[in-house]
């Protein structure tokens, strides 16, 4: 097995999980983290939340020792804001500190921050900078290609991320533009990993066993980092961490591993934020595990109904009872 290092952080190269905010809590990160995820990194934080003090933007920050090397991730456009953000940040001891440059959400890149910052690299270069100096763990940096297709600028981006001490650097190879859509293209993070030492992160459409190893060897990247590609799929990161590892691959997992893994991370999910906050939550969740499977449409209406953990194991059962030959 290979590992690679970011800054003194040892991690190895099988598949990260990437930063989703909404759903990779940490509940979630735990569980995939448990089936072989390398590392994780947290849901984005506002620098400027932070520094007003925002409980629950701090609470965004818990990192559980299941989960490392683990990450949080920051976002924001005002280097002032940055020395408060980054020491109530290391309270929750993160790992790494992961700097937001890719975020294409109006809410976020509308007001200057996440990929918009890719369109003003020298306001780009003094966050990252601002952040390097407070640190006491190494900083990361999560760009895109660029703005849209006219201005493909991530090998600036991620030149200037290590000039100002960003120890790593993660390509989502899609512009803002793109949003989530067409495909992302990897002929840019083979162009950044050719500009920059730092180990670069790739990232985009990876999905299976087949495309991550394809991305590795595609690009030369150092690390391949997995968001979508994980909902309801923990196995993804067992299957990732069998092959590298030199193991024969399993069996996909039968109807009652996939329900005991998904009550797994629903109870934490509870117990993390309470049965209110935690079962509201849990209807993506518990939608993800069932995609796929007979009836899947029914259990994953039923889903939206889910507010009690009591709800849940009902539901279960009903799954079970009507699935018997699975
Ligand atoms: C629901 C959702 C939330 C996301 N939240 C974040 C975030 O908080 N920070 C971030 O850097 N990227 C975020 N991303 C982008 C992912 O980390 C990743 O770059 C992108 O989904 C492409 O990878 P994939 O093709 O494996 O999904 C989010 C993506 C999704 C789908």
């Amino acid at each position: 097995m290979e590992y690679i290092t970011i800054g003194n952080v040892k991690i190895k190269k099988t598949a990260a999980l990437a930063p989703m905010a909404g759903v990779a809590d940490t509940a979630y990160r735990t569980v995939m983290k448990s089936f072989g995820a390398s590392y994780v990194v947290g849901e984005m934080v506002s620098i400027k939340g932070l520094a007003y003090s925002d409980r629950k933007s701090a609470e965004l920050l818990t990192v559980s020792d299941a989960e490392r090397p683990a990450a949080v991730q920051l976002f924001g456009c005002e280097p002032e804001f940055v020395p408060a953000a980054v020491e109530i940040a290391e309270r929750y001891s993160p790992d790494i500190i992961d700097f937001n440059a890719g975020c294409p959400v109006p809410k976020v890149a509308g007001n200057g921050s996440g990929s918009a910052l890719m369109k003003d690299p020298k306001l780009f270069g003094e966050m990252v900078s601002a952040i390097v100096k407070v640190s006491h763990v190494p900083v990361t940096v999560k760009i895109r290609a660029g703005w849209d297709s006219e201005h493909i600028n991530a090998c600036e981006i991620a030149h200037i991320a290590e000039e100002c001490g960003a120890a790593a650097v993660a390509v989502h190879a899609r512009t803002k533009t793109q949003m989530y859509t067409g495909k992302a293209d990897r002929s840019i993070i083979t162009a950044v990993k050719q500009t920059v030492k730092i180990p670069v992160i790739g990232n985009g459409d990876v999905d299976s066993v087949e495309s991550c190893v394809s991305m590795y060897r595609e690009t030369g990247c150092d690390l391949v980092m997995i968001a979508r590609g994980s909902y309801g799929n923990p196995w993804l990161f067992r299957d990732i961490d069998d092959f590298f590892g030199g193991r024969p691959p399993q069996s996909p997992p039968t109807l009652d591993e996939r329900l005991d893994v998904m009550t797994r991370q629903i109870e934490l999910l509870v117990k993390c934020k309470g049965e209110y906050t935690g079962m509201k939550e849990a209807r993506a969740q518990a939608a993800f595990y069932l995609k796929g499977m007979p009836c899947a449409a029914k259990y994953r209406g039923m889903c939206g109904k889910l507010t009690q953990i009591n709800d849940l194991y009902e539901l279960i059962k009903l799954i079970k009872s009507e699935n018997t030959e699975l």
